[in-house]
């Protein structure tokens, strides 16, 4: 029985403004905590939902299908979301969801490696038909291109003694299990800087990262759900760590701001404003109390855009 417990759910189903016959895609399903708010509230409309991982699409199918049928899962990568819609007929979207990153459940799941608690081989994929696996990386990729992506997607200060030493570990044997890449990191990382929270949270992110291609496949859908959202239409996207939530902040900020070139002007032609409107001056965040039934919740932010023209 899967454990997620959905973040910031109820801000974002009253953030989508939900219409009856409305045409909506979440874009990560997960266990459709979310998608099963939108079809409840979308009676005449139709639902369209993306998972990389299979059990998900398999579990929401269920859940989905005691409320109504009309939605559709597609087992795949929101980056694919335009051409699978199109091949729907569908050009245009009254709402889009993000809740990114990995459902709770996945990262219980013993064997698919996301957890630094528990031993299992190095996998992190969350789409188990891709071919890049944490192995790979850590066992083939070469030490610079280790402390790229362990500085860029983790944020770790000590990526080049984490790198350094994984060098040194693979060229006895190769690295196979979280727990053997978690001891390497432990050994690596100054006893000072190991109390705020775990020594391999950093690069555990940095590997997920990678080997799902997160950022890049967050940045381009979401251009892609842009170019689709209808006159009023919203997107909602939750984020849970900074790197995530700068694509976002950029993004949105881009597509609503006046072009500095033009701004302050008197009459500035209406074909020049933007077409979105930020709903989210600030993030919305979790509540104590949310925060204190999850802790997963705990970096949650939720930002809402629309489009006005
Ligand atoms: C945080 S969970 C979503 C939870 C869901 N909102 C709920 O309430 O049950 C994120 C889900 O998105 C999926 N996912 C992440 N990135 C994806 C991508 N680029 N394309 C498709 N699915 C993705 C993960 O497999 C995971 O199941």
């Amino acid at each position: 029985m899967e454990k997620h417990i959905s973040v910031l759910k109820e801000e974002a189903i009253a953030s989508l403004h939900i219409k009856e016959d409305g045409i909506y895609v979440d874009m990560t399903l997960g266990y459709a905590g979310h998608s099963q708010e939108i079809l409840k509230r979308n009676k005449k409309g139709f639902l369209f939902a993306f998972d990389k991982d299979e059990t998900a699409c398999n579990e929401s199918s269920k859940k989905l299908s005691m409320i109504s049928s009309n939605f559709k899962i597609f087992h795949t990568g929101n980056i694919h979301m335009k051409e699978t819609l199109e091949n729907e007929g569908i050009k245009e979207v009254d709402g889009f969801l993000y809740d990114l990153g990995v459902s709770s459940a996945l990262i219980d799941e013993k064997d698919r490696g996301f957890s630094y608690m528990q031993d299992a081989r190095l996998d992190m994929r969350m789409n188990q038909d891709d071919k890049l696996t944490a192995y790979e990386i850590i066992n083939n990729y070469k030490e610079n291109e280790l402390i790229k992506i362990f500085r860029l997607y983790g944020e770790e200060k000590h990526a080049g003694r984490i790198a350094r030493n994984i060098i040194i570990a693979r060229e006895k044997k190769p690295i196979t299990t979280t727990l053997e890449l978690v001891d390497i990191i432990d050994k690596s990382i100054p006893y000072k800087d190991k109390k705020s929270s775990h020594p391999a949270k950093k690069v555990f992110q940095a590997l997920r990262i990678e080997v799902n291609h997160e950022l890049e496949e967050f940045q381009n859908s979401l251009e892609d759900a842009l170019s689709m959202l209808k006159i009023d239409g919203r997107i909602a996207v939750i984020t849970f760590h900074s790197l995530e939530d700068r694509i976002c902040k950029t993004i949105f900020k881009e597509v609503t701001e006046v072009d500095p070139v033009i701004k302050g002007l008197p009459n500035i032609d209406p074909s020049l404003l933007p077409d979105f409107e930020l709903i989210t001056k600030k993030p919305i965040l979790p509540t104590q109390m949310e925060i204190l039934n999850n802790s997963r919740s705990k970096s949650a932010k939720l930002r809402v855009i629309k489009r006005i023209k």
